[in-house]
Parts: C-alpha cells; structure tokens; sequence
C-alpha cells in the first residue's frame, strides 16, 4: 500500500511536472548554494570577508532574483499620533496609534501603526512588531475582539511592548491591486524585471515603522523584534535580511520563500507561488520556476544574512504545504554564518519532535501540533527567546 502511494506521488510529480510532493522519497538531489563560495569562487572565511563581500552579493542576489530591490530614497516622512489611552487593557498598557505618511515624488502612502506600551517599565521597552497579514481584526486596538494571532495582553503581561501594522496598507494581498500602495511612490519598480512587489512592499513598511519607534522613548529601539506568520514570516525574513535595524527575527511557517528550502521540491514549490501569487516577488523570480537548480541562492542564506541577530522559526505538524523538514534544514545550514561569529546554534542534525522548543540557541526553532496558524502557544515560545537571548 505504502509503495502504490509513494508509486502514484513519484508518477504525479514527473508526468505533471507540477512538483506539488508530499513524500520524501521523491525529493531530489540537490547542491545547496555555499555561503562561503562567491559567485566567482571566491572564499569567505572571516566576518569581514562575509560583511564586506559575500553578505552583499547574497543581499543583491536576493533583490534581483527573488524579492526585487528595496528602495531605501523618499523625500519625508511624518508620523501623526491619535489622542493615547494610557489607561488601555485595563489600566496595563498605553495605547498608541501612529499614522506614518511618506511621501515620494509629490505622491505619499499612509501606515497605520498599532502600538501598546507597559505601564509597569522602568526603561523604554523592548518591542514585538507583527507584520499582520490576517484582518485588521486580528489586531484590534479596542480589545474587543482578542486573537491569539495576536494575543496582546500576554506580550504586555511579559514586559514588552506590542505593536502591528496591516499589510494591505503597504501593498493590497491582491494581483490586481498591489500597486495601490507604496508602489505609488516607486512606479519605475513596477514595470522593472527586479522590482519589488508586495512582500518587498511589507519589507519597506516595517522598515518606515522602525523609523517611527527610532523617535519614541517609550522604546528602545535597540531592541525592536519583527514577527510574521506565513506570507508575514516571508517579509519578517526579508525585513530581518534588509534592515539590521531589527535584533530579531521571529518567522512562523513561512514555508516557501520563507525559511523553506525551494530546492527541495516539497509541498509548495517555485511555480506554485509564482502561479498563484505572481504578484508577490520580482518578475525574475518567475525564470526559476522549471529550473530551481539554477537560482544562486536558496532560503537557507536568507537566513545567514540574519547573522549574527537571534533567529526563531517554527512549523506546525499538519502544514506540510509548508515543508516544515526543509524548513528545519534551512537553519541548520546557516549555522556556519552564525558560527563565524562564535554564536553556537543547538540545533540537532533531525528536527524536534512536537511541542519541544529549541530556546537557548542563537537559532530558535519549535514545530507545533496542529495546523498552519499563528497561536498563543508559538508567541509563548518567542517571549521565552527573546527573554534567554535578551540577558545574554
Ligand atoms: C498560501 C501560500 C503560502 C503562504 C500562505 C499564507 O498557502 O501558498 O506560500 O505562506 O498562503 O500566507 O497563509
């Protein structure tokens, strides 16, 4: 029975080329990338060969094969602050809400930024930022609705502050309507083969809110950490790698194009995003969907451009769509990053079994029992990383 089935995947995958396997057995061979070998051989073996050279080139193979490039040039920004609550959630926190306008070329784009501060801190507070792409109800200001895709007052209960913004405010979740945000300030990207689409565009947006809570004393920016689930944890990567303003990096199954490794051809693939979301990354993304073997990077060194930043990822066992193997293989193989700067990972050479945190490593994982989702128990798990790696 077991072989029919792996007989029937393995017929599936190559008469259909669709490349949509769930069996291991079919994965194919593959050659990872090094991290340590330029394009054109050159080695890396010091950090400053990595900063100085290779972390470059990886950062502008990114831009230009898979995320498109990240405009870093607009002409102001300003941030408008509603009346605060500071007597929110029952007297705990302080309720901030920020409309950060930014303009380019006589055109701006309107952020809207959800902030909650502890009122018991005596120093500015440390800072969970989620890149939100659920509903602005996951997010709710007035507490009227509580989700655990965003369980606040457990973060303010934990001493940090917590804060998210809405992505479709960056780049509507829509083929037909991402250019309808920050785009507007961009439109050379839009028709450029490595332009960036809408997750560059999230990318970018948490970049202007970290802006914002540079000039907030009621944070320390020092210690800002960006949160993402899924498509969300494909921009908290990106905005991990783009911006090393960020000191961590929290990244719930972000599957493909996120912390999975494409060349491994396990749930979803290349095409399959491509097909489905061609609105989400560069135009040339799209050549590498029959021939993953010829992309120069692959998500493992997306993660190495994190070095040497604390890094927690995660699955969830049911979300094989996701591949959350190959998205334990990704940390493990940028470890060698990490260990250039004497930051030792315990991650072992298998995954964890369910419910079984890996938090005092400088690379964090946890595969979760359930489905694909973002829950109180994985936000539990990053208090608990962020709180190690905080006193070290
Ligand atoms: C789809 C998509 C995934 C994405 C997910 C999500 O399933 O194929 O790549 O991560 O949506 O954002 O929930």
């Amino acid at each position: 029975m077991k072989t029919l089935k792996l007989c029937i995947a393995l017929l599936m995958f190559f008469l259909q080329g669709r490349a949509q396997n769930y069996e291991e057995a079919a994965v194919p061979v593959y050659t990872l990338p090094d991290a340590f070998v330029g394009l054109h051989q050159q080695k890396v073996s010091s950090v400053h060969d990595w900063e100085n050279f290779r972390r470059k080139e990886i950062l502008s193979l990114f831009e230009e094969n898979v995320y498109g490039k990240m405009p870093r040039d607009f002409d102001s920004i300003r941030f408008a602050l509603s009346p605060e609550d500071k007597k929110a959630m029952m007297g705990r926190a302080q309720l901030k809400e920020v409309t950060i306008t930014v303009w380019r070329s006589g055109k701006n784009v309107k952020l809207r930024l959800i902030l909650f501060i502890p009122n018991r801190r005596k120093r500015p507070a440390p800072l969970f930022l989620l890149i939100d792409n659920r509903g602005l109800a996951d997010i709710d200001p007035t507490r009227k609705v509580k989700s655990g895709f965003w369980p606040a007052e457990m973060i303010i209960d934990s001493g940090y502050a917590i804060a998210a913004f809405q992505v479709n405010d960056a780049a509507p979740d829509n083929k037909d309507h991402y250019t309808e945000g920050v785009l507007q300030l961009y439109p050379d990207q839009v028709t450029a083969p490595d332009g960036m689409k809408a997750i560059g565009c999230w990318t970018w947006a948490a970049a202007r809110v970290m802006d914002y809570f540079e000039t907030d004393k009621a944070i320390d920016a020092y210690r800002v950490f960006v949160v993402g689930h899924s498509r969300g944890g494909k921009a908290a990567l990106w905005t991990g790698a783009t911006d090393q303003r960020f000191a961590m990096v929290f990244s719930n199954c972000s599957g493909n194009t996120g912390a999975a490794l494409s060349r491994r051809q396990f749930g979803e693939t290349i095409k399959a995003i491509n097909t489905r979301f061609p609105y989400w990354f560069c135009d040339n993304y799209k050549k590498y969907n029959d021939r993953v073997d010829a992309l120069p990077v692959d998500q493992h060194l997306l993660l190495s451009l994190i070095a040497p930043r604390p890094l927690y990822t995660t699955n969830a066992t049911r979300d094989l769509w996701a591949d959350p193997k190959g998205s334990f293989l990704s940390p493990t193989e940028a470890e060698k990053v990490y260990a250039l700067y004497n930051k030792t990972s315990a991650l072992e050479n298998n995954p964890p079994g369910a419910n079984d945190p890996i938090i005092r490593s400088v690379l964090g994982y946890h595969l979760r029992e359930g489905v694909h989702d973002l829950t109180a128990y994985d936000w539990t798990q990053f208090v608990r990383f962020a709180k190690y790696h905080s006193r070290r």
